[in-house]
């Protein structure tokens, strides 16, 4: 499957179009962001490493019954996915306070939640990204359907437990992460853009140490060496 013509550029990758109807290739830059893009880096093996990170997990939700817009890994740096118009929500799941969540609410960094907090964020660059309910998402017209925001709260609940006991089982814990959805060809509604440092936060279980995006974030440093680290527990 080649590209064809780029379709978007996003911040953290690039779509292109492909000799198949619908079927699009995602390629995963190394270019970081922060802030809405205030802050601006670039990591060389980040995109790779996104890229090997997301597809891992993204087969791993298909078998645990997840429906995703993932195709198959094309090589180190592009994957083949789905066209689908991506529902522009923000979906966080959080397991321990940090975070937005933390400097809203003054809930302490590190604070166990009572059980997965589902957020949505309106996804709007030009607003930065601002927390929305569900009567917000209904008057944005985003959707007019409670069913179908149901639907994405319970499928971030779901794909909380499965990440979670995973990256429990290789000595990581999973903070929070944003996932975004989108609507395929036929309507269904299947989980889209990317899984990965990036978008979710991941501690070492003993430590406590950073592993992703936070460490640029935070100027921590070492970013190549945390996403790494990532890759390497997930594979083995
Ligand atoms: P937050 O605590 O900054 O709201 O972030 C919550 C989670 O969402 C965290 O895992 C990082 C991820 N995230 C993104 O993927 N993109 C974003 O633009 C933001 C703000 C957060």
């Amino acid at each position: 499957m080649k590209k064809i013509k780029m379709l978007y550029e996003g911040k953290g990758k690039k779509l292109y179009s492909t000799e198949e109807t619908s079927v699009l290739i995602a390629e995963f830059k190394d270019d970081l962001t922060a802030f809405n893009a205030q802050k601006k880096g670039k990591e060389i093996g980040k995109g790779e490493l996104n890229c090997k990170i997301s597809s891992f997990l993204f087969e791993l939700l298909e078998k645990n019954g997840i429906s995703t817009h993932y195709i198959q890994r094309l090589d180190e740096q592009n994957i083949l996915c789905k066209e689908v118009k991506i529902i522009p929500i923000e979906v966080v799941a959080r397991n321990v306070a940090t975070g937005s969540l933390s400097k809203r609410l003054g809930i302490k960094e590190g604070s166990v939640l009572p059980f997965c907090l589902v957020e949505f964020y309106y996804k709007d660059d030009a607003l930065g990204d601002p927390l929305i309910n569900d009567e917000h998402c209904r008057i944005l017209g985003i959707t007019n359907s409670q069913e179908e925001l149901e639907f994405l709260k319970s499928q971030a609940k779901k794909i909380n437990l499965i990440l979670k006991d995973f990256f429990d089982s290789k000595d990581l814990k999973l903070i929070d992460f944003k996932l975004e959805f989108g609507k395929d060809t036929k309507g269904n509604i299947i989980l889209a853009d990317e899984v990965s440092p990036d978008s979710c936060r991941f501690w070492d279980k003993n430590t406590n140490e950073k592993l992703d995006k936070d460490r640029f974030r935070q100027d921590l440093g070492d970013v190549k060496f945390a996403y790494e680290e990532v890759l390497r527990r997930i594979i083995t």
